[in-house]
C-alpha cells in the first residue's frame, strides 16, 4: 500500500544550491582533527554500556520513494538518554574536569544537551547547575533534576537562559560546558562535536563495504552536522551529497550558506522540533559546514506527529521506532524532495541511491511524544 504517492501532500517549505561547495577532507580535519575524532572514541566506547546503536533499513519507505537504501541511525537507544546527545556534553565534562572533584559544572540548554551534562557529572560525581527558558517542558527537567543537577529556570528564550548561565558562572567561578562556542570559548564545544562524531564511526562499520550517496543531517546550531562532516571525512572513503534540514522558522545555516557568512535570524515562532529552533549557526560548525554542504532544505511542523506515528507503526521500516520531533525531519525532508520531480532529478535521488538519515532522538520529551503520537 502507498503512504506516500496516495498522499502527495508531504512537502519540504524552501531548498537552496550552495554556490561555495567545496569539500576539502584536509581542511576540515585541521578544524576537527583526526586525533579529537579517534580519542572521543577510544574514551566513549570505553564507558560503562556503551554499544553502537542501530542502523536500521527503512526498506518501506525507500521501497515506496524509488531509492536503492535508506538507512536511519537510531539515537533513541544512546546509553538510555534517548538523543545522540548523550555523546557530547558528558565527553567534554569528561574531558574538562580531568578528574578532579572540586568545580561545579554548569550548563544552559534545549533539554538533550543538558541531560548529557547532567548525566556526565553524576557519573564523576560533580555538581551542576542546568539553565533552561521557560520552553523547556517540566518533562525534561525532571530528567535532569533525577541526575542530580539543580535545574535554574530563566525566563524567556534559550538565548536568555544562556546569558543567564554565562553571568552567573563568572559569578561563581562555574566551569560552563556549552555545545555553542563564541569568542575565546571554542574548546568545550569542540569536545562535543568530538563526542557525536563517535556515530560517524558506528555508521562506518555497520555499512560495510555499501556506499552512501546522500546524507540528510539536522541542525540547530550545526554542531552535529558538521561533526558528521567530519565524521565523513575521517572515516569514509566515498563524500556523499551532504544536505542539511532545518526548520522553516529557524533556518539559521540556510541563510548564513545564501549569503556566504553567519547570518542570525530572529525567530517569530518557535518549532516544535525544539532543539532544533536556533537563530544562528555557531563558529566551529560553520567553518566546516559553509563548504562541505551541497544543499539546505526546510520543513514546517506539518509532518511531524505522523512521521512519529509512521515510525511507530512500521510503515516505513519492519521495525518499529520511537522517533521524537526531533527525528522526524530527515524523512519529512528526503519525502519532500522526492516528491518534487525536478529537485529529486536534480539532487541525483534516484534508484540507485543509499540514503542516510539521524534519527536524533526517541521519546526524549515523553510528553510531547505521547502528545505527538496520539494527535
Ligand atoms: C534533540 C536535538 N537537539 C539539538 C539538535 C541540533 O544539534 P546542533 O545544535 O548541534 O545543531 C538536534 C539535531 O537534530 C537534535 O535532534
Amino acid at each position: 500500500m502507498s503512504l506516500i504517492t496516495e498522499d502527495n501532500s508531504w512537502k519540504y517549505s524552501s531548498v537552496l544550491n550552495n554556490k561555495n561547495y567545496n569539500f576539502n577532507k584536509d581542511k576540515i580535519l585541521k578544524i576537527l582533527s583526526k586525533n579529537d575524532i579517534d580519542e572521543a572514541y577510544n574514551i566513549i566506547s570505553l564507558w560503562d554500556g556503551y554499544i553502537s546503536t542501530p542502523l536500521i533499513s527503512l526498506n518501506k519507505l525507500s521501497k515506496e520513494l524509488k531509492l536503492n537504501k535508506i538507512f536511519y541511525k537510531d539515537e533513541s537507544k544512546r546509553f538510555g538518554l534517548k538523543s545522540f546527545k548523550a555523546l557530547g556534553g558528558a565527553y567534554a565534562v569528561q574531558k574538562i574536569s580531568k578528574n578532579k572533584k572540586d568545580i561545579i559544572i554548569s550548563t544552559a540548554t534545549a533539554g538533550n544537551h543538558g541531560r548529557s551534562v547532567a548525566w556526565g557529572s553524576k557519573k564523576l560525581g560533580l555538581k551542576c547547575k542546568i539553565f533552561i527558558s521557560e520552553h523547556v517542558s517540566e518533562s525534561r527537567a525532571k530528567v535532569m533534576r533525577n541526575f542530580g543537577a539543580d535545574i535554574i529556570r530563566v525566563k524567556g528564550n534559550y538565548e536568555n537562559s544562556l546569558n543567564e548561565c554565562i553571568k552567573k558562572s563568572n559569578e561563581n567561578n562555574w566551569q560552563i560546558i556549552q555545545d555553542v562556542a563564541w569568542q575565546d570559548y571554542k574548546l568545550v564545544p569542540k569536545l562535543t562535536m568530538a563526542g557525536y562524531s563517535v556515530m560517524m564511526k558506528e555508521i562506518s562499520e555497520q555499512i560495510k563495504k555499501q556506499q552512501i550517496s546522500h546524507v540528510i543531517l539536522q541542525a540547530g546550531v550545526g554542531g552535529m552536522a558538521a561533526a558528521m562532516v567530519a565524521g565523513i571525512a575521517r572515516y569514509l572513503n566515498h563524500v556523499p551529497k551532504i544536505i542539511i534540514v532545518e526548520p522553516e522558522s529557524a533556518a539559521c545555516v540556510l541563510e548564513s550558506i545564501k549569503s556566504g557568512k553567519i547570518e542570525k535570524i530572529s525567530i517569530e515562532k518557535e518549532s516544535l522540533m525544539g532543539g532544533m529552533s536556533c537563530g544562528e549557526v555557531s563558529l566551529i560548525p560553520w567553518e566546516i559546514l559553509k563548504n562541505s554542504v551541497s544543499d539546505c532544505v526546510t520543513v514546517s511542523d506539518d509532518y511531524i506527529s505522523k512521521t512519529i506515528k509512521f515510525l511507530a507503526n512500521c510503515k516505513f521500516s519492519d521495525k518499529k521506532i520511537i522517533g521524537g520531533e526531533c527525528a522526524t525531519p530527515g524523512i519529512i525532508s528526503l519525502i519532500g524532495l522526492c516528491n518534487d520531480v525536478e529537485i529529486k532529478k536534480k539532487i541525483n535521488l534516484n534508484e540507485v541511491s543509499n540514503v542516510l538519515l539521524f534519527g536524533c532522538e526517541g521519546d526524549a520529551d515523553e510528553e510531547l511524544y505521547q502528545k505527538l503520537l496520539n494527535l
